[in-house]
This record gives structure tokens, C-alpha cells and sequence, in this order.
């Protein structure tokens, strides 16, 4: 997402902020800028485009000042573009601002101000920041942020500077990144360490709901009513390339670790333990529109396609509507039937698969309505949809998708029981046990990732096997042939994802002592059923590993190892199952050698046909 940098000190600040920003290119952006405190106010320089339209917009005329922030912007709300990108100002041009995050409540924060007199340049969440901080403004930044920060929900780090208070840059955070870096006569601030790495290795982590001001020589912590915080510096050792991938070897770890984050983003503002219904407003589709339809069509590559599999089982089974999937290459030459009763729903993380946007115009000029689900705004898909709801994975920079993934199953979790909701498909007591295993699902995953060294061993003995069989029933057959192309992905191995119903019929002749099943084995009513299916591989001498809820233990005496996983309702399972399959494909593809994140022969997105 987002990348932030600030800078106060002895030195001129606009080269380290842009060198601060270059090193945050990683996480991915659409548009960059930076703010200058000097004497004549604060210099606002921004650009849409990469950080070389942003040097090329500052190589004439350099703004001047020791004390700076800058911004790097994956759009969340409002297309790319100058006037989108940050920082942002209040009306007055005195405070400024980057952010990174979702202010949910950003639009009832936005009529409030407007009608208190406001003017807003721009379509971002963010210049609502800008002008709360204002409406708080009394000659006192940090009792303003505070006061802002109480009234803002969601996600943010927010950075703001101001004319009047030209010694201090004032930062607060709530789930997203912020961390200081501390040096001597001067500090920095970023989202993560690799922006100041090379001018100190000394560090303050802030917490949530913690506001910062930073000055020349020191930092002080309060909590969001004015407290001291007390917060212990620490040293980094990694060095500049780990520091991009927070800690971890290859950005596909850390994309995985980062699904909880990603779960909470993409429910933020559409579903809340204190609400008795979903809010879609992305969707663009009225009450009447969603009860008439009839069929919908998902269209869908890769990864994508494998979420629409899950996306079938869950909108069928709690709307009640009948659902066709797609790969998008297949779809146009099939001649699909559509009318206006028709809702096509397009699945892509990138919103610019060839293919993917190719179906939909497809299915669009038939007279069917869009709605995309995607990770990138303003996206090709996006562009062309009637109804957009995002996913807020943040960038992928892995090849192998991850946290598109089971953030696309959280949509289509959304859209399932958004639908059941308008056409009263299921009773109000069953929707609200859904909410809340829904809203559960961040902290199961965060279960799993607290402890996966099942999976390290497993991967530990059958790297170095054939190949590998995923078989499922029901809805995990999405996690079947998804933890297969994982292992192909990045491995280069041989692996099948297949129904396990369907072994007799080809699948189980390849079974040997040489080949490992991993069986998904969560599902209640047809667990008896994959009993057996483990049991005719066991009788081939084959190995199998089950992937089962918590509390089964009696699968220890069919399968030869069991990788657990908290229980969930059936239909969300897929998004906890991918996750030790996800684990898998990474650490046999680790012991095998290959390059992880950037696997041969494939592209992050494929823009040919
Ligand atoms: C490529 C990527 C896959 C992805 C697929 C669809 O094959 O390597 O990870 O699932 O494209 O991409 P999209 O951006 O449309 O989801």
C-alpha cells in the first residue's frame, strides 16, 4: 500500500524524502509526492506516475527545507491523478498531510465538514484528515490530530505538518505502519525501516492509537487523550533488501503473514460485529436490480478463477442463484448466454488480465451488469465495471497470489450474504451467526500463522517426492486446485488439484510410495466419504497428508500426518485452508531452490491474450 517518509533535521530534506521514497517503491504506487516546511510556507510538489515524473517535476526548481514528508500512493479512494495524489492540504494551505489506510467513516466525516464550510479538491479519504485536523486547529497540532484521529475509523497513518508549528512533524496510527527512526540533531519517520536505513538502524515501533511529535531532537509518545506512552528504541539488524520484506526472505512469506491485515481491510466498513447487515455500496446495484437477477456469470484467470469456484458454492448455496464460473479464455468463444437478468462478476487482482477484461466486455455487450472485484483502483476492470468492490490486499509483488486470493473470498463471502440479505434467502438468526464467523475469520488465520510447523515438516519430507494430489469435496475443491498451482507455480513439480470422487476415475493410478495426496478433510457432510477416498490411497501405498479443524483426532489414524486448522463455518473454510497450502507450496519450493517470488516463465499479470 501507501508508502510514507518524513524527515526533520539539519540537512535539506527534499533528496532524503525522495531517496526514502525509492526505497519504498516495493510496496507499489500509482502517483508521489513530497511538502516542504520552509519560511514561506509549506511547498506541496506531486505527480501522477512513477517517482521519475515526480523528480522530473522537481529538478528546476528544488523546494528548500529541513523539515519535509512525503508519499508514495496506492489509490484506494479515487482514481490516480495529481489531484488525488498526497500530501494533502486544508483550506487554508497551513497543515498538511499523508496517510496511508482507509478512513472508513470518510464520508460522513467529509458531509460534515463540507457543510461546515470546507472546500475539497480532491476524491481521497485523506483530504478529509486535512480538514478535521483544521476544524480542530486551535495552535496546538498534536491536541488537533488527536482530536481527528478520535473521530476517524478504520485504518491509518497519518502524517501532517503545519506552517505555524515549523519544529515538529506530528504522526498517529492506527493499524496501518509507522515507525521512527532516530538519529542525531535529526529524525526520520516511514512505513517501514528500508526508507532510513542507510542514516540509522535505531528505531521506535509506535503502537496503535498512538500519536508522535517529532522534533529536531527527540520524540514524544501520548496516547490518543494526551498520555505519555513510554516505548523502548530497538536496533535493526536486517539489511536494506530484508528491510523491504519486513523481516522476511522472499515477499511471498510476507504476503501470506500480511492475510489477517488484508481480511480486516477488505471487511472494513461492509461488515461490523455492532451491525445486523452487510453495506455493499461499491456494488452500484439497487435492491430491485440484485432481486432480478437470475444467472450469474463469474469470469476469471488463474488464481482468480479458483476463488470464483468458492464464490459458486457460497452464492448458490445462500442466494440461491445459479451460478456460472468462467475462465475468462474460455468464456468469449462459448457464446454465453446472457440477458439483463444476467450479473457478471469479473475477478482479477491486478484488473488488467487481458483475458478477464475481454469476457467482460463480452458479457457486458450482451446487456449483462458488471460488478469487478479487484486489488487495484482505477484498473482496467474497474474502469469498465458497473460496480466495483475492492479488495484492500494491498500490492502483490509476488508472482504466486496469496492475499489476492483469500481476500477475493472474502468479497464474494460479502456479496453471498449481501444478496441473501436483499432477497431474504436465509433467516435472520442464520445471517447473523455468518456475520460473525465471518468477522472471526482474520483471527483464525492469525491462529494459523501463529504456528505452522506442521506444514515446515511435511514440506521438510515430500520436497523431494514426485509429485503431489490435492484432493477436496464441495467447496475445497477451489483449495484443491488452488495449493496444486501454488506447488507449480514455484516449485516447478508436478501437482493435480481434483475432486476426490472423481480418483477412480484416472487420478488414482498414479498413486506410489513416491507420491504424496494432501486431503481436505473439513467438510461434515462428506467427511466419511474422503475417509475412504485417504484409505483407497493408503492401500497404494501412497502417503497422505489431511488438512483437518482442530479436534479431529481421529484422522491421525488414516492419514500419516494431519496439518489442523481452526473450525469456521463450511463455506468460509477455503480461506483458512489456503493458508497451510499457501505455507506448503512456499517451503517445498524453498528446500527445492528456485526463485520464489519471481518463478520462470510466468508474469505477475498477463496482458496478451
Ligand atoms: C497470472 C498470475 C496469477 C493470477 C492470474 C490472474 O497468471 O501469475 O497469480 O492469478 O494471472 O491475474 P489477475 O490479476 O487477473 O487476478
Amino acid at each position: 500500500m501507501c508508502g510514507i517518509v518524513g524527515y526533520i533535521g539539519e540537512q535539506e530534506a527534499c533528496q532524503i524524502l525522495v531517496d526514502g521514497l525509492k526505497k519504498l517503491e516495493y510496496r507499489g504506487y500509482d502517483s508521489a509526492g513530497v511538502a516542504l516546511l520552509n519560511e514561506n510556507g509549506i511547498d506541496v510538489r506531486k505527480s501522477v506516475g512513477k517517482l521519475k515524473a515526480l523528480e522530473c517535476a522537481l529538478e528546476n526548481c528544488v523546494p528548500r527545507g529541513h523539515l519535509g514528508i512525503g508519499h508514495t500512493r496506492w489509490a484506494t479512494h479515487g482514481r490516480p491523478s495529481d489531484e488525488n495524489a498526497h500530501p494533502h492540504s486544508d483550506c487554508t494551505g497551513k497543515l498538511t498531510v499523508v496517510h496511508n489506510g482507509i478512513i472508513e467513516n470518510y464520508m460522513a466525516l467529509k458531509e460534515r465538514l463540507v457543510s461546515e464550510g470546507h472546500e475539497f479538491k480532491s476524491e481521497t479519504d485523506t483530504e478529509v484528515a486535512a480538514h478535521l485536523v483544521e476544524s480542530y486547529y486551535n495552535g496546538d497540532l498534536a491536541e488537533a490530530v488527536r482530536k481527528a484521529a478520535r473521530d476517524m475509523e478504520g485504518s491509518f497513518a497519518l502524517v501532517i505538518i503545519a506552517t505555524d508549528e515549523p519544529d515538529k512533524i506530528v504522526a498517529a496510527r492506527r493499524h496501518s505502519p509507522l515507525v521512527i527512526g532516530l538519529g542525531k540533531g535529526e529524525n526520520y519517520l516511514a512505513s517501514d525501516v528500508a526508507a532510513f536505513l542507510k542514516h540509522t538502524r535505531k528505531v521506535l515501533f509506535a503502537d496503535d492509537d498512538t500519536l508522535a511529535v517529532i522534533t529536531r531532537d527527540g520524540v514524544t509518545l501520548t496516547d490518543l487523550n494526551g498520555n505519555v506512552v513510554e516505548k523502548a528504541a530497538q536496533t535493526i539488524e536486517w539489511d536494506a533488501a530484508m528491510a523491504e520484506r519486513g523481516g522476511y526472505e522472499h515477499f511471498m512469506l510476507k504476503e501470506i503473514h500480511e492475510q489477517p491485515r488484508a481480511l480486516r481491510e477488505t471487511m472494513r466498513g461492509r461488515l461490523a460485529p455492532d451491525k445486523d447487515f452487510i453495506e455493499l455500496p461499491g456494488i452500484n446495484l439497487t435492491e430491485d436490480e440484485i432481486k432480478k437477477i437470475d444467472r450469474i456469470i463469474m469470469i476469471a484467470c488463474g488464481t482468480a478463477y479458483h476463488a470464483s469456484m468458492a464464490g459458486k458454492y457460497a452464492i448458490e448455496q445462500l442466494c440461491r442463484i445459479p451460478v456460472e464460473i468462467d475462465v475468462a479464455s474460455e468464456l468469449r468463444y462459448r457464446d454465453p448466454i446472457v440477458d439483463d437478468r444476467t450479473l457478471g462478476i469479473v475477478i482479477s487482482q491486478s484488473g488488467e488480465t487481458l483475458d478477464t477484461v475481454v469476457g467482460l466486455r463480452e458479457v457486458k455487450e450482451k446487456g449483462a451488469k458488471i460488478v469487478a472485484i479487484t486489488n487495484v483502483v482505477g484498473s482496467m476492470a474497474a474502469r469498465e465495471s458497473d460496480g466495483v468492490l475492492y479488495t484492500y490486499a494491498g500490492p502483490e509483488i509476488a508472482v504466486a497470489s496469496t492475499k489476492a486470493y483469500t481476500t477475493q473470498l472474502m468479497v464474494l463471502y460479502l456479496i453471498a450474504m449481501y444478496f441473501a440479505q436483499v432477497r431474504g434467502t436465509i433467516s435472520p438468526q442464520r445471517a447473523a451467526e455468518l456475520r460473525q464467523a465471518l468477522w472471526d475469520l482474520p483471527q483464525l488465520a492469525e491462529v494459523i500463522l501463529n504456528d505452522y510447523q506442521s506444514v515446515i515438516a511435511a514440506a521438510d519430507r515430500y520436497y523431494c517426492f514426485n509429485g503431489f494430489l490435492y484432493m477436496a469435496r464441495g467447496i475445497n475443491l477451489a483449495s484443491a486446485l488452488e495449493g496444486a498451482l501454488k506447488i507449480k507455480e514455484i516449485s516447478y513439480m508436478h501437482a493435480e488439484g481434483y475432486a476426490a470422487g472423481e480418483m477412480k476415475h484416472g487420478p488414482i493410478a498414479m498413486i506410489d510410495p513416491t507420491f504424496v495426496t494432501v486431503a481436505v478433510t473439513v467438510q461434515s457432510k462428506t467427511y466419511d466419504k474422503m475417509l475412504g477416498n485417504i484409505r483407497e490411497v493408503k492401500a497404494r501405498a501412497g502417503e497422505v497428508i489431511a488438512i483437518a479443524y482442530n479436534g479431529d483426532t481421529g484422522i491421525k489414524d488414516y492419514a500419516d500426518r494431519v496439518i489442523y486448522i481452526p473450525q469456521t463455518e463450511e463455506i468460509f473454510s477455503p480461506a483458512l485452508v489456503a493458508i497451510p497450502l499457501q505455507l506448503m507450496a512456499y517451503f517445498v519450493a524453498h528446500n527445492r531452490g528456485p526463485a520464489i517470488d519471481q518463478p520462470r516463465n510466468l508474469a505477475k499479470t498477463v496482458t496478451v491474450e
